[in-house]
């Protein structure tokens, strides 16, 4: 089904179905041309403009902030943070006609153990979230955003600031956008490299200067945001998709992929396989066929697969082998798309020293605001800590679900749940393991102890 030969000549290219999909957010790029002049020759800005009505034929009047919102809606965008939740539906929830400020917030804080594309993006292709963030600007009637870039990668913030340049230098942001009345500043934040900042609230908070904690919600942030003001907050590749669609019209983003799950998705395929990276295929796309387009699984057979970034619940090779890449379909498996990072795991994998890092992390990241989660972390990393070296008791299989049971949805943000699912994935789908490590002292698989 794929043409890997030329897949492996552009880097980039897929074929799904048998029809030739052209990736919409890595298309084109050679790692190089990222700067205004070459987005601008790859058809960059064309949706900002035909918004706006500018440079357009005879009598185009561009698009209402109503019409921008409905195709994003028709196109069935979901958002690519973790949630996926419906994009035009979150915009519409944004009171246009508020009084005062409003803002938009790119989440760029990229946390999430396994995944890699957001910073990818910024550093290859930042102008198309520039030109997104534009235009859900102009949909949602807001005049100031805000990038908000993970701490800990300081070169994509700066590639990022001189992409800001180089767009109010030529007029794609700032006042008076291409001479019409639309305005809209947007400037880059240079996080703090916590995982918490990753959490849209908490990422709030660090953005007005504070601790980065979550907020209880209700209120949300389209009634009570940035500064206690209106805002919408989206992940980068969420605002990177907006141009395609405007440029190609919503149906055609909602049949790229399939009902529910339109457009492509870029998965950060990382672990055991011959060439990890970043791909975009279709929603819907087979997992079989994302794995061949990272080479096949490496050191040994397929054994599980983490589908969605180190929160979501492991699946084993069954399962995955079955299924297709989308919100939908992951769900229904029993796992969750998440944020794209899919970690591949092969036969020489133990599930209980990989769950040990996972709850190392999750424990280390926890902001201890709430206290099912800043002290059931730290059960669950001491009980899997024990059970990986030999100390476990039997009954601390029981003790580790009824743990994560306590926390999840007990917290004021979702990283208690972070922490409970991939808890209880590993104990649905390889309790024998933690069995065997408990009653053997030493590993399954043979990895160590
Ligand atoms: C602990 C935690 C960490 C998160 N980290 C990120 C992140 O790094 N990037 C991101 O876009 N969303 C992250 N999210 C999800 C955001 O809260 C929010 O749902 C998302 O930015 C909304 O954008 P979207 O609708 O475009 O997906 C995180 C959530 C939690 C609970």
């Amino acid at each position: 089904m794929i043409d890997l030969k030329k897949f492996q000549a552009t880097g980039r290219e897929t074929c799904f179905h048998g029809r030739h999909i052209q990736p919409q957010i890595y298309a084109g790029l050679d790692g190089k041309n990222w700067r205004l002049q070459d987005y601008v020759a790859r058809g960059g800005y064309a949706a900002l403009k035909k918004i706006l009505g500018v440079g357009q034929p005879e009598g185009a009047t561009g698009m209402t902030p109503d019409q921008v919102i409905a195709e994003v809606k028709l196109s069935a965008l979901r958002g690519r943070g973790g949630a996926g939740f419906p994009t035009g539906l979150k915009w519409s929830f944004m009171p246009r006609a508020f009084p005062g400020p409003k803002y938009l917030v790119c989440n760029s804080d990229e946390g999430e153990p396994g995944t890699c594309k957001d910073r990818d993006l910024l550093a290859y292709n930042p102008h198309m979230v520039i030109e997104g963030m534009a235009i859900a600007a102009y949909a949602m009637g807001v005049k100031t955003g805000y990038n908000y870039i993970h701490g800990e990668i300081f070169e994509v913030y700066e590639r990022f600031e001189e992409a800001l340049e180089e767009a109010r230098a030529a007029g794609f942001l700032g006042d008076r956008i291409l001479g019409t009345d639309y305005s809209f500043q947007l400037h880059a934040f240079h996080g703090f490299g916590a995982y918490i900042c990753g959490e849209e609230t908490a990422l709030l908070e660090s953005l007005e200067g504070k601790k980065g904690q979550p907020r209880f919600k209700p209120p949300f942030p389209a009634s009570f945001g940035l500064y206690g003001k209106p805002t919408t907050i989206n992940n980068t590749e969420t605002f990177a998709a907006v141009p395609w669609i405007i440029n190609h019209g919503g149906q055609a983003y909602l049949e790229c992929g399939k009902p529910n799950n339109g457009g492509t998705k870029i998965f950060s395929v990382v672990g055991d396989v011959e060439r990890p990276g970043n791909f975009e295929i279709p929603l819907g796309t087979p997992f079989s066929t994302l794995l061949e387009l990272s080479g096949g699984v490496k050191g040994g057979a397929l054994k599980a697969v983490i589908p969605g970034g180190s929160s979501a619940p492991v699946l084993p090779a069954g399962t995955m082998m079955d299924i297709t890449m989308d919100y939908d379909a992951i769900a229904k498996a029993g796992s969750m798309l998440g944020s794209g990072a899919v970690i591949v795991m092969n036969d020489s994998r133990c599930m209980v020293r990989s769950l040990l890092r996972l709850s190392y992390f999750y424990q280390h990241e926890s902001c201890g605001q709430c206290t099912p989660c800043r002290e059931g972390t730290g059960w669950l990393w001491r009980l899997v800590d024990r059970i990986e070296h030999g100390k476990g008791r039997a009954e601390d299989l029981d003790l580790l679900d009824s743990v994560a049971d306590n926390i999840k949805g007990r917290t004021i943000c979702a990283l208690g749940d972070a922490a409970a699912m991939p808890v209880q994935g590993m104990l649905k789908h390889f309790r024998d393991e933690f069995a065997f490590h408990v009653e053997h002292k030493t590993c399954m698989v043979g990895a160590h102890v």
